[in-house]
């Protein structure tokens, strides 16, 4: 028997008691009540985010569409996966999972969001795993040591959102380049130079304006050019 179990006996006895408790032992340290109440409104938001992937999956359109309803979907499988961990830990809890649809939107912490265009949808993703992760970082807070099982289970799925929300930050900068600008940018190196705004259009109309009048004159420099940068 390791050393740090100072008394067998005792154990044996309360483990001996109460065995309807099931995985509950009186070393519990949370409040059971409470856990069950809060997983239950983590249930209500994997529920919520995988009817908001579903819909966004049927509803995905345009050029890119096809790449990105493939992450909608691994996502909505995904988040039906935490559905399931989370209504399991609350059965072993002794409690009931509420999968009762007239709630659903009002226990979940994240919203069901539509969106109009592929990048609206994504960003209405994002959003909701950003809410998310916060969410589970302070869950995990609060349960600690109080409940390692429960915190172990909420850590596995906070990773799997964080992934998701890494996802769809680099699925954004695909489909919208603008959401991944920083100040300063250099317009240059801009991957897709997808830019649209008044200004730059100027600049560049002014710029093919100019090439265009001095093509003829120029033609020989260019072709010495190009063989000096060759
Ligand atoms: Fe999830
Ligand atoms: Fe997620």
């Amino acid at each position: 028997m390791p050393s740090f179990v100072t008394d067998v006996e005792e154990i044996r006895k309360r483990a001996a008691q109460k065995i309807e408790d099931g995985a509950v032992t009186d070393t519990y340290q949370g409040d059971v009540e409470q856990t069950i109440s809060i997983l239950n409104d983590a249930l209500a938001t994997e529920i919520v985010c995988v009817l908001r992937y579903m819909h966004h999956y049927f509803m995905a359109t345009g050029v890119h569409a096809m790449a990105v309803r493939d992450e909608f979907k691994e996502h909505a499988d995904a988040e039906r996966e935490h559905a399931d961990k989370i209504a399991e830990r609350i059965q072993q809890l002794g409690g009931k999972p509420d999968f009762n649809p007239a709630s659903l939107v009002q226990r979940s912490a994240s919203q069901y969001a539509e969106g109009k265009s592929l990048s609206d949808m994504i960003k209405e993703d994002l959003i909701a795993e950003r809410i998310v992760i916060e969410v589970y970082q302070q869950m995990i807070r609060h349960f600690a040591d109080h409940d390692p099982t429960t915190r172990v289970m909420i850590e596995g799925i906070l990773s799997d959102e964080e992934e998701h929300a890494s996802d769809l930050s680099d699925l954004l900068f695909i489909t919208d380049p603008r959401s991944g600008e920083t100040e300063g940018e250099d317009p240059g190196t801009h991957p897709l130079d997808m830019r649209s705004d008044e200004r730059s259009r100027q600049q560049r109309g002014a710029q093919q304006s100019k090439a265009r009048e001095n093509t003829g004159a120029s033609k020989g420099n260019n072709k010495n050019r190009k063989k000096h940068a060759a």
